[in-house]
């Protein structure tokens, strides 16, 4: 993606037309029946508080509203997490500072095609595919092999520490959560974690500028997710921005102050057999506001092997999917233009 396609750098430009290959085809475009005006409920609210300290009561209400938000959203917003909020805005403050870094400095860390590090578009792969209204900023954290140093940027002064503060907190919490996930499903409690060896972790920074035409253009196209979870935050103040797939109808997900959002990846519809839903999701722009969220996905080591667990399949509920290497999964997700729930078709 060269110079022309910087979507930072065509705001500058000031023309209101938008080039061709961001927009989008009719049936693609966030048309006025598909924006946040949805009389639908929104995605569900768990409270954290009552997993970790609540009393019995508290605890099984929260895993059961758990299972439903998994099973009807694949979603759900995480509030009383826990994570210290400096984190959380330190991690929104050096991700805006440094996408507003001049673009010589952004392209000395340039996302190699195919590969989902460092600054770019990710997930392009022909001429004639349309583009999404963002840049993206994303690194590989664990395990340690899959970092590229030469990718960590020196400017903002605090952002490699900073990274390194939040993901902790982070991994923290998708390991709890991974436990909760189990609990809610009738097994036991550390059966993913055993089964994900060292889970693979990385951030990726999402950076929509206002858009002048948010009716043509998408922030990022329609996709599951290809991890096990994925954690999103918001950045203060910025604008809805994420739609889900509910029954044909996107709906958004509406920020809550210093909660973060939760999703199911592919990784737990395959392992549940379809129960817990990996649901299909895309991000619009706004007219005149920008938009940061910062994503962390967390996934099974390469190495896992995965297919349905027995403990959730039987004559009724026959396997949906087959048995494949995370590994190989993994390389053909960031292989792949991002379209919808095409990538799990691999499983099956
Ligand atoms: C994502 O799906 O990776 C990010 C969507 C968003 O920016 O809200
Ligand atoms: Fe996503």
């Amino acid at each position: 993606v060269g110079h022309i396609d910087d979507v930072q750098e065509l705001k500058k430009v000031k023309k209101a037309a938008i080039p061709k290959r961001f927009v989008r085809d009719v049936a693609e475009r966030p048309t006025l029946a598909t924006a946040p005006c949805s009389p639908l409920k929104n995605v569900p609210v768990i409270d954290f508080s009552k997993l970790l300290h609540g009393n019995p009561n508290e605890f099984h209400g929260e895993i059961s509203k758990l299972a439903a938000s998994c099973e009807d959203w694949g979603f759900f917003q995480v509030i009383n997490h826990g994570i210290d909020l400096s984190l959380i805005e330190n991690i929104a403050k050096v991700g805006m500072d440094f996408f507003m870094l001049p673009l010589e400095e952004k392209q000395k860390y340039p996302m190699a095609p195919g590969t989902v590090q460092g600054y770019g578009q990710a997930f392009v792969f022909s001429e004639d595919q349309k583009l999404d209204w963002c840049n993206m900023f994303a690194l590989g954290l664990v395990p340690h092999f899959i970092r590229n140093p030469n990718l960590w940027p020196t400017k903002p002064e605090k952002f490699s520490e900073t990274v390194e503060n939040y993901s902790k907190e982070i991994r923290k919490l998708c390991k709890s959560i991974l436990c909760f996930l189990a609990l809610s499903l009738g097994l036991d409690r550390d059966v993913f974690e055993e089964m994900f060896g060292e889970a693979v972790q990385a951030i990726r920074m999402n950076y929509y500028p206002a858009c002048p035409r948010p009716d043509l253009v998408l922030g990022l196209s329609p996709h599951s997710d290809g991890s096990a979870l994925t954690v999103l935050q918001q950045g203060k103040g910025s604008s809805v921005g994420l739609q889900i797939l509910k029954g044909n109808k996107w709906v958004p997900v509406q920020p809550i102050p210093n909660a973060l959002v939760i999703n199911i990846g592919d990784t737990i519809e395959v392992l549940t057999n379809g129960r817990y839903k990996s649901v299909e999701h895309r991000a619009v722009t706004h007219k005149e506001k920008d938009r940061l969220s910062i994503v962390t996905f967390y996934a099974p080591s390469y190495e896992t092997e995965l297919g349905p667990m027995p403990e959730l399949t039987d004559k009724n509920k026959p396997c949906k999917f087959r048995r494949y290497n995370h590994g190989e999964y993994s390389k053909h997700y960031v292989t792949n233009k991002l379209q919808g729930k095409k990538a799990l078709e691999f499983a099956k």
